[in-house]
């Protein structure tokens, strides 16, 4: 084939601005790590000298990062000062804001030490578990569904099921299956002061950032357990149960589907979100904007913790699409599913019935 000096030089420098874009994921992880972002957001225009002053940080360190940033278009920068629009501050700084998004460089940075490992991964075909990563992982996902959790399940999401918010407020038991740092269990817990709730998550350091997070309230109608300690029960118990981002990440999903549909009772509902992606590859190819974000938390992720033991499912990041959620829930006995009106780029929502 004739070589396309075109070609090459499109290819050449796509293949530039990725590489920026991991030192990027460095750079602005410590950013994040560091308060940077929320020390410009709140002062205003500053050079180095004053972010040195304001952090107790090194003013040489910070000039390079700065400019860096700068550089990498998420600083603004005019005579000699680096500021940040309103724009990127609520992307960057505000963790409350719907696009706050900062928590993703975190998320890339907690795969870094998995690399060295990576290649005998790809020989054994064995992945990682969240717990190999370390608790950065469990801390990445967290801060990764905050918004979601914290401030729209509550009012958003709960009052799109049939029924469910009277139950809830009467008085109702719940599970919320692969909790993670249990932000989700803990706003329900908050609204339904009423409802039990309980949290499973199979990961060390997930029940770990549970705990903690619940020692910061004053809830008493929540407790968070390993299902590996606890199982769940196998006879109709929860009103209501919810899975966010779970079912594609486990191993064995036919178990913990057919474990839920056993858990719930007769006329409870199973509200599962998880990555919204299409059936096939060429779609999520051609049409998927996120896609190559994806395929990228798959590998070094979700679809490591799938293949963590030597029968593991590995659906991967985007394998529990609504496709393969319809087949696998009818398959388990489930018979009415609905896929609900609320949604975001990156997850649907399911309402799943016996
Ligand atoms: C992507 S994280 C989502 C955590 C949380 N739901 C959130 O949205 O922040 C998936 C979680 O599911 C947990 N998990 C995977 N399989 C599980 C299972 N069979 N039972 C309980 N937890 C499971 C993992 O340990 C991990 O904490």
């Amino acid at each position: 084939m004739a070589f396309d000096r075109d070609k090459a030089r499109d290819i050449y420098n796509r293949v530039g601005a990725q590489v920026a874009a991991g030192f990027n994921c460095t750079l602005s992880a410590l950013g994040d790590e560091l308060g940077l972002y929320r020390t410009i957001s709140d002062h205003g225009p500053i050079d180095s000298v004053g972010l040195a002053e304001t952090t107790g940080l090194d003013e040489r360190w910070l000039r390079e990062w700065l400019r860096h940033q700068a550089c990498a278009q998420h600083l603004d920068y005019a005579d000699g000062q680096f500021s940040m629009s309103p724009e990127a501050q609520a992307i960057f700084a505000d963790e409350d804001h719907p696009l706050f998004f900062a928590s993703g460089f975190r998320s890339v940075a907690a795969t870094y030490p998995a690399f060295d490992k990576m290649p005998e991964v790809f020989k054994t075909g064995l992945g990682l578990s969240y717990d190999d990563h370390g608790e950065a992982c469990a801390c990445g996902v967290e801060r990764m569904s905050s918004y979601v959790q914290k401030k729209e399940l509550v009012p958003k999401i709960l009052p799109e099921l049939d029924g469910m918010v009277d139950r809830l407020g009467a008085g109702a038991v719940s599970a919320d299956v692969g909790c993670g740092a249990g932000l989700a269990t803990l706003a329900m817990a908050e609204a339904f002061p009423r409802s039990r709730f309980v949290g499973y998550d199979t990961s060390r350091h997930a029940i770990e950032r549970a705990q903690e997070n619940l020692a910061k309230s004053s809830l008493d109608n929540v407790r968070f357990v390993n299902p590996l300690d606890e199982p769940m029960p196998d006879t109709p118990t929860y009103d209501l149960v919810t899975t966010f981002d779970v079912v594609h990440d486990t191993p064995y999903p036919d178990e913990l589907i057919a474990s839920i549909r056993a858990s719930l009772a007769h006329d409870g509902t199973w509200l599962c979100s998880d990555i919204r992606s299409f059936p096939t590859f060429e779609q999520n190819l051609a049409e998927h904007p996120a896609a190559a974000v994806l395929y990228g938390f798959s590998v070094m992720v979700c679809m490591s913790a799938s293949l963590s033991t030597p029968d593991g499912a590995g659906l991967g990041t985007l394998g529990f699409n609504e496709a393969v959620a319809r087949e696998m829930t009818e398959a388990a006995g489930f018979s009415r599913f609905r896929v609900m009106a609320y949604g975001n780029p990156m997850n649907n929502f399911y309402e799943i019935r016996v």
